[in-house]
């Protein structure tokens, strides 16, 4: 089937990301549409270049998609570090490259494995570009299932107006880790790191999918072309 142009956007950035993959590098892989692209151009990378790297995925799918193109995937107890991530995400603020993630689903892993990197470069089509966090998506919020109510009613004190993410079986989506996902409409946020700690503090709250001073570069595919924004120095 041919591709979208918003998919083509996607690939774009994803093909220019798979440049900075060099031998011998631990990488991260990150989930969603724009992350495949770059997961198959780094398989396609190995195959016709002979370089050998191995990666650490984010979610039991890119795993399965690293596998079928013969990326060797490892685990945290056999490296300490990350040398290049390469994620994508569901808004980028321009200037900060602050992140709003997980609307795939894989917020958590994504962070964990976005914590260990010494980069993260972040993939994504010019449609995610914001001025400020929170003007087209929501805030993903994961949470154990245990008193997940209860976690949410604490969102709501927030001002996070959570809902409860279901799957296309209606049921509640469950992520790898086996945990519920509330989706969080704060609105654009005028102080996304006040926003950050409180949910950092909220208990049974896993993690959030506002990601704060991990990427410091964004490959951005648009309509001329591919893009690469820096964070801008303070
Ligand atoms: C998954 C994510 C994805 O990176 C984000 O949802 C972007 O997805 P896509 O590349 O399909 O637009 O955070 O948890």
């Amino acid at each position: 089937m041919p591709l979208s142009e918003q998919d083509q956007w996607k690939k774009a950035a994803a093909e220019a990301a798979a440049k900075l993959v060099e031998d011998g590098m631990v990488i991260g892989l990150g989930t969603g549409s724009t992350a495949a692209h770059f997961v198959a151009a780094v398989g396609r990378r190995m195959l016709e270049e002979h370089l050998r790297i191995t990666a650490i995925p984010t979610s039991e799918q890119t795993a399965s998609q690293a596998r079928s193109v013969k990326i060797p995937l490892i685990t945290f107890a056999e490296c300490g570090q990350i040398d290049l991530s390469v994620d994508g995400a569901d808004e980028v603020e321009a200037g900060t490259i602050y992140l709003i993630k997980g609307h795939g689903g894989a917020l958590l892993r994504e962070k964990i494995v976005a914590a260990a990197s010494k980069r993260m470069v972040i993939v994504a089509d010019e449609t995610k570009i914001v001025e400020r966090l929170g003007s087209l998506v929501s805030v993903p919020v994961e949470l154990v299932r245990f008193g997940w109510q209860a976690t949410a009613r604490r969102l709501e004190e927030l001002g996070g107006h959570p809902s409860l993410r279901l799957g296309t079986d209606q049921n509640p989506y469950v992520t790898d880790g086996g945990n519920y996902i509330v989706d969080c409409a704060f609105g654009p946020m005028s102080k996304p790191k006040e926003t950050a700690h409180h949910l950092d503090h909220v208990v049974g709250a896993v993690e959030h999918g506002l990601f704060l001073g991990y990427a410091r570069q964004a490959i951005i595919g648009g309509r001329n072309g591919v893009k690469k924004i820096e964070r801008a120095e303070n």
